[in-house]
This record gives C-alpha cells, sequence and structure tokens, in this order.
C-alpha cells in the first residue's frame, strides 16, 4: 500500500514536471484533453476523443489537425494508422498539410485569381502559380476555439474567423468544425461557414492513412474503391482542364476494388486527382472503400460532397522525419479529401463553391474504421 501511494506520489510529481503535458483532465466523457504548446501567442491544445471500443483519436487545436487515429488489427494488437507527429514543433516546421483542416478553398486555384461579382481578386500564390489550400497560410496553420461536447458521443467543436481580406479572399468567414468519436468507430466531419461577402469557400481535411498502421510501409499494397465513372484530368500544373473524363479503361478505373501499386507507374507523379462521385441526391453516401488485406483494416468514406482528391503522397520524399527520427518517404501515406472540383471558381461547369452571404455552407465526411470479415 505504502509503495503503491509512493509510486503515485512520484507519478503525479513526474507528471507537474512535464511543461508539454501538463494539465492532463478529463474535460467530458471520453474527453481528456492536455496544454500541448504555444504558437502565435496563442495556447495550443490537444484532445483525445476515446470510444466505448478504446479506439482513439487525438486532435489538435493547432489547425484542427488529427495527429492519430489508434485502432486494432485483426490480431487485435493497436497501431496509428494516420502520418502525424508527437509534438506541436512537428507542425510549426510544417509538414504538408499532415491531418488538417483545409480552407478557405481546398486544393488549386489556378493562378490565385478568380473574378466575382464583376471584380477580379487575386489570392497568394503558394504553389507555383496557383493557389493551394488556402494559401500561405491557411486553416491548417491558425489556431481554432475550441469547445467539446459529449452528450451522444466524443465531439470536438473547432471555431475559426477568416478575416475579410485573409489570403485574399473576400468577406468575414465564421468556420465551424465537428470532428466527432462514434461508437461504430466513425470519425465523422461536419463543416458550417457563414459570410458576410460572397466568396468561395471548399473546406476539406487532410489525414494521411496508412492502414498497416507502419509509415515505414508504402501504401501501395491497399486496395481503393471508389465510386466514380468519372475524373476531372488537370494539366502540368494539376489544374483541371475543365473536363469530365472517363475512368474506363485507365488507371483511374477503381470502380472495382483495385491495388493502388497496380497501375500507379503509368500515372506521371502518381495519383493526385478529383474523382466525379457518382450521387444519387445530396445526402451522405459511401463513397470510396480503402483496403488493407495483410492487417486486416478498413476505411470506408462517406461523404454529402460531389467529388473526392486521391491523393497517393507523392510528394513525400523522406525528407520528414517520423517522431521516432524514421524518413517519410513517398506513397507512405494516402489521402481522401472530400470536396467540391479544384479551380471551380474559374470553371462554370463544375459545381458551384461560391457562398452568399445569408446562405448556410453545411458539408459533411464519415470515415468509417472496421476490420474485415
Ligand atoms: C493535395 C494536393 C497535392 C499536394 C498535397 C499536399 O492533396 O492535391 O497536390 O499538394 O495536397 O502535399
Amino acid at each position: 500500500m505504502k509503495a503503491f501511494a509512493y509510486l503515485l506520489l512520484v507519478g503525479i510529481t513526474l507528471g507537474a514536471c512535464n511543461t508539454e503535458k501538463k494539465e492532463t483532465a478529463a474535460v467530458k466523457p471520453g474527453i481528456t484533453k492536455i496544454a500541448w504548446g504555444k504558437t502565435d501567442n496563442k495556447q495550443v491544445d490537444l484532445y483525445t476523443l476515446t470510444n466505448k471500443n478504446g479506439v482513439q483519436v487525438k486532435i489538435s487545436s493547432y489547425g484542427g489537425t488529427v495527429t492519430s487515429w489508434i485502432v486494432p488489427d485483426k490480431n487485435g494488437k493497436k497501431a496509428n494508422i494516420l502520418l502525424g507527429f508527437d509534438s506541436l514543433s512537428g507542425y510549426l516546421t510544417p509538414p504538408p498539410y499532415f491531418g488538417a483542416l483545409i480552407g478557405r478553398y481546398g486544393n488549386r486555384i489556378a493562378k490565385g485569381k478568380f473574378t466575382l461579382n464583376g471584380k477580379e481578386y487575386q489570392l497568394a500564390t503558394n504553389d507555383g502559380p496557383n493557389h493551394l489550400h488556402g494559401g500561405v497560410k491557411g486553416f491548417d496553420k491558425v489556431v481554432w476555439d475550441a469547445t467539446v461536447i459529449s452528450d451522444t458521443m466524443p465531439s470536438l467543436i473547432l471555431t475559426y474567423v477568416s478575416k475579410d481580406g485573409e489570403e485574399g479572399y473576400p468577406g468575414n468567414l465564421k468556420v465551424t468544425v465537428q470532428y466527432s468519436l462514434t461508437d461504430d468507430d466513425e470519425l465523422a466531419i461536419d463543416y458550417n461557414a457563414e459570410t458576410d461577402k460572397a466568396t468561395p469557400v471548399n473546406l476539406t481535411q487532410h489525414n494521411y492513412y496508412n492502414l498497416t498502421g507502419d509509415p515505414s510501409n508504402t501504401i501501395l499494397n491497399h486496395t481503393l474503391m471508389i465510386n466514380a465513372d468519372n475524373y476531372t484530368p488537370v494539366d502540368s500544373t494539376l489544374i483541371p482542364t475543365g473536363k469530365l473524363v472517363s475512368v474506363k479503361g485507365t488507371a483511374f478505373d477503381f470502380t472495382k476494388p483495385t491495388k493502388i501499386g497496380a497501375r500507379i507507374d503509368s500515372v506521371k507523379g502518381g495519383y493526385d486527382h478529383n474523382w466525379v462521385l457518382n450521387r444519387k441526391d445530396n445526402s451522405i453516401q459511401s463513397v470510396a472503400i480503402l483496403v488493407d488485406s495483410a492487417s486486416g483494416r478498413k476505411l470506408e468514406v462517406f461523404t454529402t460532397e460531389p467529388g473526392l482528391q486521391f491523393y497517393s503522397g507523392n510528394f513525400l520524399d523522406g525528407k520528414l522525419k517520423t517522431s521516432n527520427g524514421k524518413p517519410i518517404n513517398q506513397h507512405t501515406g494516402l489521402c481522401l479529401e472530400t470536396q467540391h472540383y479544384p479551380d471551380s471558381p474559374n470553371q462554370p461547369s463544375f459545381p458551384n463553391t461560391i457562398l452568399e452571404p445569408g446562405v448556410k455552407y453545411q458539408s459533411s465526411t464519415k470515415y468509417k474504421f472496421s476490420l474485415l470479415k
């Protein structure tokens, strides 16, 4: 008993000395929070959401970044299926959007230009000639305000007000993103926004999945199914040509589950394209299934969005290191970003991405984890 009390005391003292991890506290059932550091003169926290199965998701108020998602494999062995870092410093370098919320406009806008109500706007260009993922300091690089609720499931509600003129966009945009972890092992993401001037909005989330749970493996043996008969081909700067092209007979046909590595060599640079999802209506529907048969892990994507950017981690080049010091090599993570099509503000035939004042932007996506039966 005495020994136990002593160990407890040592534990508490050590915990108190650890500056990064102070204030560990259960803020609500299924949710804990630690102080994770500071940036922009703002406190950054890391929240852990846990469901009844012991599945855990960690999310930081910096960039609304999902830093890990811990799930079992077919043998019950738990691992993180996301690329991410243990500490805030890893994200300040910064990595290419690991786990982050993306806005005001996910993916590219050609030359950072668009015309709205007769006025031409020039956005920040941060990807060659183009604007990418909201600009130099997109929603992935700001500290969000956070609150938690756990009435039916643990949820983290993040809000951010993007000021009129930020990165060149018109209008004050108030954004709310709710992350929830359900007892069915779904990570649900609900996006809401409102503006006071017409502006392009296309919100998404940038988890890099590696279902092997070990970032030293590539994702080339994962099989992928995307419910899309068409995709949007791109030019050399990854801007859509404006055409919707049939996937039939091409390396873009994922209508049946197909190994990612099977045809990737025939796609210049690897997969980094928008698939035009087959949709019945605007309700949330299943659009993609990712499987790693070796571990038995499966991830199904549901969304209300019309497009899906499948990016096969082409630009990862080993320069970034995991928190254990291992290089993060090409194709060791893949993204399934639900979205409206890239460059929509300049493509009249694509679904509308202009949010008008008085209209509510709403979008929902769910990533459902399970084990193969
Ligand atoms: C998106 C883009 C890619 C790349 C990654 C981040 O998925 O489509 O071209 O910029 O983000 O590196």
